[in-house]
């Protein structure tokens, strides 16, 4: 599966204000070293440059469009997993936002990483929280009619746990754990906002899996339902509920 930065970077102001209000909840005041895992294009990695301008800046991802279009942008990224990444003894302050639904099985690496992190270290993780949301359900619906079925797989609700879930076994590491969720509400401009929105995440697995030709059919038949479920306001807006799940921990120390 590939990304495409343009696609991502649609509706980045509302797309990036989850990131404010997780990096409003991280209390270092001067890390050594500041890790923006799963970093995406670097729009937000700048910011974390400039919360902090002391601090070295490790950020990495596992897509080379990501990584390219980050290193264009100066933000000196490189490729990696998250799952080989292991916390160094200055890595006092890590962020992965909306990164880690992409990552069957996280939560046992964030226990890995509260025992690896340095003493007082933080760690801050937003995931969305909206896979029961009509803009998924209805994909998934789509999916398993006849001329779609079985030629592709998106994630469910199983992608992500709930804020309860994330923080219990952290708080078992002893760290400190700041866990909520908000749901905001976007008001998204343009036609068919929504659909826009979700190809640059959530249907990047399906037009990976479709031919051009039947990309293009897939939108078209999806495009309807899920005007009706977010219908445009008389003005060509469209309201866009939006669910988000936040964790942040500091190891004790
Ligand atoms: C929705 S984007 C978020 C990017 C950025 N953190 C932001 O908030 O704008 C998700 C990113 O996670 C990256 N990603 C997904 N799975 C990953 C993995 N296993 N290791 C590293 N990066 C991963 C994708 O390549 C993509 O750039």
């Amino acid at each position: 599966m590939s990304w495409d930065p343009a696609a991502y970077l649609t509706f980045d102001d509302h797309r990036s204000r989850p990131f404010h209000d997780l990096l409003a909840r991280v209390g270092h005041t001067d890390p050594r070293r500041v890790v923006d895992l799963g970093c995406g294009p670097g729009h937000l990695t700048g910011l974390l440059r400039r919360r902090w301008p002391a601090a070295a800046i490790d950020a990495l991802d596992s897509s080379p469009e990501m990584v390219a279009d980050a290193l264009g942008r100066g933000v000196p990224a490189r490729q990696a997993d998250v799952r080989d990444w292991h916390p160094g003894p200055v890595d006092d302050v890590v962020v992965c936002n909306a990164v880690l639904q992409w990552v069957p099985g996280h939560q046992e690496l964030l226990a890995r990483w509260m025992g690896e992190l340095p003493p007082g270290g933080w760690f801050a993780m937003q995931v969305p929280g909206n896979f029961a949301a009509p803009s998924h359900v209805l994909v998934r619906e789509l999916l398993t009619e006849p001329a779609w079925r079985g030629r592709v797989q998106v994630r469910d609700e199983l992608a992500v746990a709930t804020p309860a879930e994330y923080a219990e076994p952290v708080a078992g590491t002893g760290a400190e754990v700041d866990a909520w969720e908000s749901s905001y509400l976007h008001r998204l401009t343009g036609k068919d906002a929504v659909l826009k929105w979700i190809t640059g995440t959530a249907l990047r697995p399906v037009e990976a899996a479709l031919g051009e030709a039947d990309w293009a059919r897939f939108q078209t038949e999806l495009a309807p339902r899920l005007r009706e479920a977010y219908p445009p306001r008389p003005d060509g807006t469209t309201w866009f509920p939006f669910r988000r799940l936040f964790l942040v921990a500091r190891t004790a120390g």
